[in-house]
């Protein structure tokens, strides 16, 4: 019988200090009026000197074990999605393997920007579905404040850091199909010939340091809104699914202007539609785990509910999942 991933834990983490748009005017040309209409962001989370993205996945990770009833011992997978690893290697994701006490299976970084957790997830779930592994860990996590040139008012005010992480338990498929809980299906896409129109303009191949984000904030906006459309209908398509079905819409949290937009195209009152862009910015990898994780603890997203996540990232990469919760 065929193997599904089923998630059974849900775990977030946010570094303590806040950075609100009044505080950023007061360092730069904006205000909080501009940054609130054109994206929805009052606030972001930014990690402490030496917090490192490591640290934020290990805490978003250990209260995923812990919503699962798991020692870090039992998990045999991790796949952790970051544009902002703590070093060029390894891999961040060994480091939260040793924190975790993780001694069996294998841990590594992917690297698909603000797409990465849909990417991480689909990784994992095949693992999985392929009896590669058993319990997974999938983790976003960024520290997106450490790419940012400060002085850009077109890009700082939009990201903030974080961390999210699900555990994924391989459970037998009874049959079922659809009313079975767990991921239903995965979607990714990229476009190479989108590179330059959200990069950093760094890393170790290229100048040797780490560089600064830098995007093309129209162009970005342009492509999110119609590539998220794509993918959103290709995965209702392929579970044989309409719109009206989708009971939870968890998307990356970039701008709520984009989040508005597929809301409204999957005609999905706003409040079937997590949004935690207002307190957290954007994530990165991070926003999707973070959204989810806070929708299951306060009740809002409930066991046997179909849950849409949706993503794009620099690449450009975009991609979704369905997940029956
Ligand atoms: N405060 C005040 N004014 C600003 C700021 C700011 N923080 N930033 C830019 N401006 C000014 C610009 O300089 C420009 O001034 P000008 O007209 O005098 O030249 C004016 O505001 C308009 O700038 P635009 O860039 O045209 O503003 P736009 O309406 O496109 O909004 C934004 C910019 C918010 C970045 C928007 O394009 C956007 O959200 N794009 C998508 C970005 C995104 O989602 N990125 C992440 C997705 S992928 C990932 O998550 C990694």
């Amino acid at each position: 019988m065929a193997l599904r991933s089923q998630i059974i834990g849900c775990g977030a983490y946010l570094p303590e200090r806040v950075v609100t748009n009044a505080e950023l005017a007061e360092r730069l040309e904006t205000s909080d009026e501009w940054i609130v209409q054109r994206t929805g962001i009052r606030q972001r989370h930014v990690a402490a000197p030496g917090e490192l993205t490591s640290d934020l996945a290990s805490h978003a990770a250990r209260r995923a074990l812990e919503e699962a009833g798991l020692k870090g011992a039992e998990i045999d997978l991790i796949v952790l999605a970051t544009a902002t690893p703590d070093n060029t290697f390894p891999a961040t994701a060994t480091k939260v393997q040793a924190r975790l006490g993780m001694t069996q299976g294998c841990a590594f970084d992917v690297q698909a920007v603000c797409t990465g957790f849909i990417y991480a997830l689909a990784t994992a779930d095949n693992f999985i579905r392929c009896g590669q592994a058993r319990r997974a860990l999938v983790i976003g996590a960024e520290t997106f404040s450490r790419i940012l040139d400060w002085g850009d008012r077109g890009t700082c005010v939009l990201f903030g850091d974080g961390a999210g992480a699900l555990v994924l338990d391989a459970r037998r498929d009874e049959g079922g199909a659809a009313r079975e809980r767990g991921l239903l299906s995965t979607h990714l896409h990229s476009d190479g010939a989108q590179y330059d129109v959200l990069y950093v303009d760094g890393g170790p191949s290229s100048t040797g340091s780490c560089g600064f984000l830098r995007m093309q904030g129209k162009e970005v906006f342009r492509q999110a809104v119609h590539r998220l459309a794509e993918v959103v209908d290709e995965t209702l398509v392929a579970n044989r699914l309409a719109a009206k079905d989708i009971d939870w819409l968890v998307p990356h949290q970039a701008n709520l202007r984009i989040i508005d937009s597929m809301g409204r195209k999957l005609g999905l009152p706003p409040e079937k539609v997590v949004i935690t862009i207002d307190r957290h910015a954007n994530t990165s990898a991070a926003s999707v785990p973070l959204a989810l994780a806070e929708a299951a603890r306060d009740g809002r997203i409930k066991p046997g509910q179909l849950v849409l996540m949706e993503a794009m990232g620099g690449g450009l990469t975009w991609g979704a999942a369905l997940a029956r919760w």
